[in-house]
């Protein structure tokens, strides 16, 4: 849901462009939306407890937060993304820097971080600012998901691949983080994102009631299973979003209706995803009850 922050080296096209997308551009923040429902009692009380006033108790309200801050919190850029060489794979130790090779600095490592931030919760001798690590984590889950958020360096995750959408111009990576959920709000939903987030809503306990339980499962459950999402956003990069494109292109109806759905599992996954880490945070090991809701439900 970030904009790639290479795309905002200049700071008042940048400042204009964060102001005018973030009403729209905040589609991947809409994971908050979806999983608010899937916390536990325990989970959704700490959340709320941290949550700014401002948030009006809604998670998905403070996804922009992280963005606002890049100009403020310069070292929180490169959290946003990781970046690989021209292969389909990401590897922590080799991709999960910042620009000055300093390890962990990538949106990995930050996932990771905010993580182990938020167990302090409770413990009064906590130093972290854990209203900020939550704003941090929430984001962060939403930029893993997006695939292209893990892409090339070469590139920049797309930022320097123009093209056209339809007939507007822009870049690769522009299209991952608006223009294919713009398009979908527009010809599928009667431009009401809140249509589509209710769609996304009933595909989890309709369509992938079954996929929701692998979805979590990863080898390394000591900490997060942000690498095995980097990994998979890689492949989607690879197999999706930079297949069959090259600068110039115009892209359309055949690249939107094969990608589309893509974006739409992995919204639901991001959301799906949040709210275990966040359980499993604030209430002990409940780590199932997401899965048997839903298969109640379905
Ligand atoms: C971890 O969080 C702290 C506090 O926000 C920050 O200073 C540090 O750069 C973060 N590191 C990573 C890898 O996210
Ligand atoms: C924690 O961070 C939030 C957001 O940046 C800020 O509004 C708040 O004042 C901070 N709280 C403390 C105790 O510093
Ligand atoms: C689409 O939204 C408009 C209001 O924005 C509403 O008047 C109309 O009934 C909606 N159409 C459908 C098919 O839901
Ligand atoms: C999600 O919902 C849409 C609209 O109802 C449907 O076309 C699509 O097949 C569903 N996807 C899944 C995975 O259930
Ligand atoms: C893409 O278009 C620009 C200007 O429209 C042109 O300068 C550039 O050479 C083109 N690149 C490729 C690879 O076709």
């Amino acid at each position: 849901m970030a904009p790639h922050p290479r795309e905002l080296l200049t700071l008042p096209l940048a400042v204009l462009l964060v102001a005018s997308l973030s009403p729209r551009a905040d589609a991947w923040g809409k994971e908050g939306h979806i999983m608010q429902k899937y916390l536990s009692e325990k989970a959704a009380a700490a959340v709320q407890d941290l949550l700014p006033a401002s948030a009006g108790g809604e998670l998905s309200a403070v996804c922009p937060w992280a963005d606002e801050v890049r100009w403020h919190y310069h070292w929180s850029s490169p959290l946003h993304y990781a970046n690989t060489p021209e292969v389909c794979g990401f590897k922590f130790s080799r991709d999960c820097h910042n620009s000055r090779g300093q390890q962990g600095m990538c949106v990995v490592g930050a996932i990771n971080n905010y993580t182990d931030q938020l167990y302090s919760y409770g413990d009064s001798k906590s130093s972290y600012n854990l209203t900020e690590s939550l704003m941090f984590l929430a984001h962060f889950v939403g930029d893993v998901h997006q695939p292209l958020h893990v892409g090339y360096e070469k590139d920049e995750g797309g930022n320097t691949i123009a093209l056209r959408w339809y007939r507007r111009k822009t870049n690769l990576h522009h299209v991952w983080d608006v223009s294919i959920i713009d398009t979908a709000i527009k010809d599928f939903y009667n431009k009401s994102m809140d249509t589509m987030v209710e769609t996304l809503k009933l595909n989890l306990t309709i369509g992938w009631s079954d996929d929701i339980s692998h979805w979590e499962n990863c080898e390394n459950k000591k900490a997060t299973c942000a690498n095995d999402y980097a990994i998979e956003s890689i492949h989607l990069s690879c197999n999706y979003a930079y297949k069959d494109v090259e600068q110039n292109i115009t892209l359309g109806d055949d690249y939107f209706f094969s990608r589309y759905p893509v974006v739409q599992k992995r919204l639901a996954q991001a959301g799906i995803r949040l709210s275990l880490i966040l359980n499993r945070i604030f209430d002990g090991d409940k780590t199932d009850v997401i899965t048997s809701t839903v298969t109640v439900i379905a």
